[in-house]
This record gives C-alpha cells, sequence and structure tokens, in this order.
C-alpha cells in the first residue's frame, strides 16, 4: 500500500503509462475509469457537495438558526470539521481506488470494517430515494416558472396553497422522482469521464453563473442589505446547542460526508496530482454557493418586507412571491428553478454513483445495468416518500418518529446514517489505518497539506467526538438536523 509512483501507474498490463494528459493513460485501475483531471475532479465533486443541500437547506437552516448565528458555526463546522473528514474519506478513496466496501475490505482485510462500507451504501440509497423527490418539486417548479405560474399576484397565502397542492399531488410527485432518477441513471452509465465528469463540466459553471446574476439581482433591491447583514452578522443571543448541531449536520450533509461518497469520488483520482488544492476547492466551492444561496434569498425576503420563516418550505413558498414582486421575476424564476434542477442532479449522479461503484467493483455487475436497476429500486422507496406529503394520510405521520415517511427518511439515513457514518470514517483513520498514511495519500503527487498535523488532530480525536456530542444530542432530544 506505499503511494510509490511506479506502483500505482502500473496499469493492468505492468506497463507505466505516460503522463501525457490522456485519460486512458491516467487511468489509475483498468475499466473502473477516472477523472480526465484535477478540474473534471473539482467539478464533479463540486458537484457532489454543491445541491439541494446548499440552495434550498442551508438557508432555511439559517433560518432556523437565527441566521449570522447559524452561519458562523456552520463556517466553524465546515473548516474544522468538514474539510478534515472531507480528507480523511478522499484519502481512503485514493489509497484503495474502490468503492467504500472494497476499500475497507481492501485496507481492514477479515475485520468488521467493510460492514461501515455497506451502511455507507446503503445510506447512499436511502438519501436518493428522498432526495430525488425534493428534487422532483424543483422539476415541477420549474415546469411552473416556464408556464408562467409565478406571475405578480402570487401572495404568502396563495403560493404556500400552490406548495401544499402540488407536494401532495400523487401524479406529479411520483412522476417527477422517476423522472429525476431515470436521468441521474442516464448520466451514471455514461460512466466517470464520460458521464459524470462531462455533465459536471457543463452544469457547474451553468449554475454558478445563473446563482451570480440572482445575487446582482437579489443585494441591490431595495433593502436588500437587511438580508445580507441578517445573514452575515452573528447575533450572539441566538446561539445555543440546537444551532450548533443544525450546523454541523448542515456541514455533513452539504459536503456529502458520512457515506462514502468522498470514498467513491477519491478512488477515481489520478495519482499523478496533488489533493490538497482540489479537496481545499471542493470545500471552499460548496461553501460558497451556500452563502450565495443566502445572499439571493434573504435580500430578497428582507426587500419584500417579509419575515425569515422557517421550514422546508423556504425556498418553493417565499420565492414565487419575491419572484412575483420583482421586475423580470418570472424570468428569474425560470433561472432559480433551472439552476436549482442542476444542484440536485450533480448530487442525485454521486448518490447513485456510490451504489453503482459497490455493485461494479464487487459484485461485478456491469455499470450500466447497476445503474438501471438502483434507479428502478430506488424508485420503489421513492413512492412513499413522494406520497407523503399529504397524498396518503397515514404516510405523512409515521409511527414513533410522529413526521412524515420523507422526513423519517432523513432522519435514518441522513442524520443518523452520516453522523454514525463519519464518526467511524474518522475513527478508522486515526486509530486503525493511521493519520500518517491519510497524509501520505493526500500529498502523493508534490504538495504539501497545509496545517497537515491539524487536519490529523482533528481527524483523530475532535471530529469522532464532536460528532458523537451531536449524536447523543438529536437521540436524547429527538431535535433533528
Ligand atoms: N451534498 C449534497 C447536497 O448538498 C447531497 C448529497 C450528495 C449527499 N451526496 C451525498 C449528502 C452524500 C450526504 C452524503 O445537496
Amino acid at each position: 500500500m506505499r503511494p510509490a509512483y511506479g506502483v500505482v501507474h502500473a496499469t493492468a498490463s505492468g506497463r507505466v503509462p505516460p503522463l501525457d494528459g490522456n485519460p486512458m493513460a491516467m487511468q489509475p485501475t483498468e475499466g473502473r475509469g477516472a477523472w480526465s483531471g484535477k478540474l473534471g475532479f473539482v467539478l464533479a465533486a463540486a458537484g457532489s457537495a454543491i445541491g439541494l443541500g446548499n440552495i434550498w437547506r442551508f438557508p432555511y437552516m439559517a433560518s432556523e438558526g437565527g441566521g449570522g448565528a447559524f452561519v458562523f458555526v456552520y463556517l466553524l463546522c465546515v473548516m474544522g470539521i468538514g474539510v478534515p473528514v472531507l480528507f480523511a474519506e478522499l484519502a481512503i478513496g485514493r489509497a484503495t481506488e474502490r468503492n467504500p466496501v472494497g476499500a475497507f475490505k481492501k485496507l481492514a482485510p477479515g475485520t468488521m470494517w467493510p460492514a461501515l462500507g455497506g451502511m455507507g451504501v446503503a445510506a447512499g440509497f436511502g438519501i436518493l430515494a428522498f432526495y430525488s423527490v425534493i428534487a422532483g418539486w424543483t422539476v415541477g417548479y420549474l415546469w411552473m416558472a416556464l408556464t408562467g405560474a409565478f406571475g405578480p399576484g402570487v401572495d404568502a397565502a396563495a403560493s404556500g396553497a400552490l406548495f401544499g397542492s402540488f407536494i401532495g399531488s400523487p401524479g406529479p410527485a411520483i412522476g417527477l422522482s422517476a423522472l429525476f432518477l431515470i436521468i441521474t441513471a442516464v448520466v451514471v452509465r455514461g460512466g466517470i469521464s464520460g458521464g459524470i465528469e462531462k455533465a459536471s463540466k457543463i452544469l457547474m459553471p451553468v449554475l454558478l453563473g445563473v446563482l451570480i446574476i440572482l445575487l446582482i439581482r437579489a443585494v441591490t433591491l431595495p433593502g436588500g442589505m437587511d438580508g445580507v447583514n441578517y445573514l452575515l452578522r452573528p447575533q450572539l443571543s441566538e446561539l445555543t446547542p440546537q444551532v450548533v448541531v443544525l450546523a454541523l449536520g448542515q456541514a455533513l450533509f452539504s459536503m456529502s460526508l458520512g457515506m462514502g461518497a468522498m470514498i467513491t469520488y477519491g478512488s477515481y483520482f489520478p495519482k499523478d496530482i496533488s489533493l490538497p488544492f482540489a479537496g481545499t476547492a471542493v470545500a471552499l466551492a460548496d461553501m460558497c454557493i451556500a452563502l450565495l444561496a443566502g445572499l439571493i434569498i434573504f435580500p430578497a425576503l428582507f426587500s419584500a418586507g417579509m419575515d425569515p420563516q422557517g421550514g422546508p418550505g423556504l425556498v418553493f413558498v417565499v420565492l414565487p412571491t419575491v419572484f412575483a414582486q420583482m421586475p423580470l421575476g418570472g424570468f428569474f424564476a425560470i433561472l432559480f428553478f433551472a439552476s436549482l434542477s442542476i444542484a440536485a442532479l450533480t448530487s442525485t449522479i454521486s448518490l447513485m454513483e456510490v451504489v453503482v461503484a459497490y455493485l461494479v467493483d464487487e459484485r461485478g455487475w456491469a455499470r450500466k445495468k447497476a445503474a438501471t436497476i438502483i434507479a428502478l429500486a430506488c424508485f420503489v422507496l421513492a413512492v412513499p416518500s413522494a406520497l407523503s406529503q399529504g397524498a396518503v394520510g397515514w404516510l405523512s405521520s409515521m409511527p414513533v418518529f410522529n413526521q412524515s415517511f420523507l422526513d423519517v427518511q432523513n432522519i435514518l439515513w441522513g442524520n443518523y446514517g452520516l453522523s454514525i457514518g463519519a464518526i467511524l470514517i474518522t475513527l478508522f483513520v486515526g486509530f486503525k489505518w493511521g493519520t500518517p498514511k491519510m497524509l501520505e495519500w493526500i500529498e502523493l503527487g508534490g504538495n504539501r497539506l497545509p496545517g497537515r498535523e491539524f487536519f490529523a488532530f482533528m481527524v483523530k480525536y475532535v471530529c469522532p467526538l464532536a460528532i458523537a456530542v451531536v449524536l447523543v444530542f438529536i437521540a436524547v432530544t429527538g431535535q433533528y438536523f
């Protein structure tokens, strides 16, 4: 397992390929595929990280956590917990060139650790099944924007009623999540550099462009600066344990951590390219897009004279009323929901890729078959979530949790799955594999990781402890993130 150039570059034929920039020549393990280079990796991994979590979830978490106070703790969590866990996952992937199950099999053969990878694969499947339902809503809203449903005169009451009836209609809810799973499967079937990377290279710049246009529009609205202040000025009186839990959970979810998505994406990382820069770029991009989304939504909200309201309806209910009062609002509505759909797609791709990589590496399935079957199976689990928002009564309040089937999925896979996964991954790196190995694989290809000792310390001690505290908190109080 030594990261020596000659060894890791040898292909199955035993030849060391020339580093001429040809993706095939850089392919680490024959037949698995690889990113064509650093940019391809950064865009795809940033595409995984940036999703509904940044644009839909971050603003509503911020509004529940008092605006600036939440953002302040969130930034600390990203730097102190998120980035170390991100590097831990990327290092495992890079060292093993495997899906999460295969990765732990390779690093800890004959132990229980591969079960942790199995949990990650299951969590990827579970998250995909409810995430695709919400992603389906964004496509529905894009359709409504295109057909002019958000014209002038849509007030808060009308918008709320529209949202309620839309997510409660069984046909669109099921149909749109099926559509989303199909599009995801089509991209994943295309493989690493041909499918996932190509899609991300087009979709991520489009997303950024759209968000920047919306940002300029939002902060220049009259009164928009109040929204900027709300988001960026921490009110320390708002700082509660609940805010810390929300912020840490948001950091994990938003950076796609805790279930091996970044192990999988790291496993396609070319060996001759240095990881410290690429990993930092992914973390920064994720953070910036979340802040960008907040800086669009809150100025627009404050300008429209509304109070920041919490809840998952923030984007879907409040923004249409904002668009309705904005010059060219219909056009901006189209742009916004198109970009939200794009962001969601590059995330669902990564969720499906974890499961597909497992089936391809460990079970010897063909990639295309794996993607198709996973999309179908996931659809079966997505249906009850899609029906749990009003269409079918008993699904909207499940036993034990008293929450909808969709929310229960988020609690099981998102809250428990990701936090237990992140604790075990950091414990594995800290006490089984060893942080020196982690650093060795991150730095393979040249560059030192700035603050390497700090990251090693955080991975080994602080991350598992901090996340365990949050886990106990949510289990005891039932206040999920
Ligand atoms: N990070 C994505 C978002 O913010 C969602 C996501 C994709 C994810 N892959 C993941 C979350 C893996 C947790 C784990 O929308």
